[in-house]
Parts: structure tokens; sequence; C-alpha cells
């Protein structure tokens, strides 16, 4: 019998925020279309180390397993990408997994996405309803709105667009392309039109759309294919049109 196939894994570790980082190799068996979730879930199982030493098992985020739900985001080989769907048979290896930079690392791979939903709340991407009643049926969408906004509600605020992003770093608070994506998602929808005019003014101010500098790196990374440089540059003539209409009339 041969021996079985084996698949390296190099994993960045940390212990915690304050800890300082260290590398893990692993050999694993290798199976057909296993993915990276796999490999973290057989080292789970049996967390000892190529060299035989003994560890714990790696702590990452994942939920759906088929590049729904956003939470496996990590770098792969240095490449921002979802872990769920990173097959190993695709991968040059020793595969390098790394938590993404541009969010603080909770511990190893699991990282605190915190700043992007803190943007999301700041932008007001929802749709506010009254839903103590029954409000009857909500405004039509006409067809080649819906066909407009669909791609857009593929999000799945992974973050990677904001990882790939060099206007995204210590020094400035850009909210990354996928804030900017969603403003023009509710802004499209007609009962989300009603609070347009506030998605914008938060779009307008520090850290918004003035601050991307169109890089184009996000539209790459995105995972769902959300045309993201068409949305930046839809919501850039939003935000003029209402900064005219405000220096004319207000
Ligand atoms: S826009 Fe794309 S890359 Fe950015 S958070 Fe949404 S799914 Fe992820
Ligand atoms: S586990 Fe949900 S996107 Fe990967």
């Amino acid at each position: 019998m041969g021996e079985t196939k084996k698949v390296i894994l190099r994993v960045k570790r940390q212990a915690g925020p304050k800890h300082a980082p260290r590398w893990e190799e692993f050999a694993l068996n290798w199976r057909p279309a296993m993915n990276v979730i796999i490999c973290l879930r057989d080292i789970a199982e049996n967390p000892v180390t190529r060299d035989g030493k003994k560890t714990t098992p790696v702590t990452y985020e994942s939920n759906c397993l088929e590049e729904v739900c956003g939470s496996c985001a990590m770098l792969i080989n240095g490449k921002a990408r979802m872990a769920c769907s990173a097959l190993v048979d695709s991968l040059p290896q020793p595969i390098r997994l790394e938590p993404l930079s541009k969010f603080p690392v909770v511990r190893d791979l699991a990282v605190d996405r915190s700043f992007m939903f803190e943007s999301l709340k700041r932008v007001k991407a929802w749709i506010p309803i009254d839903g103590t009643y029954d409000l009857g049926e909500g405004p039509r969408m006409a067809p080649e709105t819906q066909e407009q906004a669909y791609p857009l509600s593929r999000c799945i605020s992974c973050g990677n667009c904001l990882e790939v992003c060099p206007q995204v770093n210590e020094n400035n608070a850009f909210v990354g392309a996928a804030i900017i994506s969603q403003v023009r998602l509710f802004n499209m929808h007609p009962t989300g039109a009603m609070h347009a005019r506030e998605r914008l003014e938060a779009l307008m101010g520090p850290g918004g759309i003035a601050d991307c500098a169109n890089a184009q790196n996000c539209v790459k990374a995105c995972p769902k294919e959300i045309p993201l440089t068409e949305s930046i540059a839809e919501m850039n003539r939003q935000a003029w049109k209402q900064a005219l209409l405000g220096w004319l009339f207000g």
C-alpha cells in the first residue's frame, strides 16, 4: 500500500489580541473534495503539528459552509477569500492561512469585523418599517430595478473588499466598498428611498465616498461578484447631486 497523500498547511496562530503571532505546520490526510474548512476540522479532531507536537484546535469562524454567511473569510496563500469554497486541490502547498489583516484578531483566524457592522449602522443599511401593525402591501418595485438590486443584495459582509482596499487602514476611516454598495441597494428600494438623503449624508461625511481612491481591488476580491465599482460611481453621482441641490436650495 502506498503512503496516504498529504495536505500541508501553515497556520498563523495567535492566542489573543495582545499575544505575539506564531506559525504552526500540519500534515493532514488528503481526501477528495477537501476544502480549507475540512482541513481546520481535521486539525480540531487531532490537534498535532507536523513535527508531532500536541497543540490546540485552530480558532476560526464558519457557519453556512456554502459561501452565504460570510464568516469564514481569511487570507489563503495571501489572498482574501472564503475558506469554505477554497478547494485544497486548487491551492499550491503548503497552504498558508492567516487572519484578515484589516480587522483586529480575536484569536488565530477569527477577527472582529465590528468596524464593518458599525459602518452599516452609520449609513442605515436597512429599510425602516413600523412593525407594530399591518402596513399592508408595500410599493411595487419595477422588474428592471429588481434586476439591478438583486446582485447588490448578495453581499455576505465577508469584508474581503475592505481587506484589499489600500484606503482601509489605521490612518483612515474609509467605510469601504461593501457599505457604499449597500447604500445604493437601500436607496434603490421604493420604501428605502424615503431615507436616501440620510444615507447619502452619512456617505458624504468623514470616511465616506470621497475617501475612495479608485484602486478597484474591491471588485476583484468580491466572492459574490458584486459590481462594486459601478456602485461607487453611482453613489458618487448621487452624492454630487445631493451636494449641488443643497448648495442651490439649502
Ligand atoms: S461586497 Fe463582496 S467582498 Fe465586500 S463584503 Fe460584500 S460580499 Fe464581501
Ligand atoms: S462558512 Fe459561510 S461563507 Fe464560508
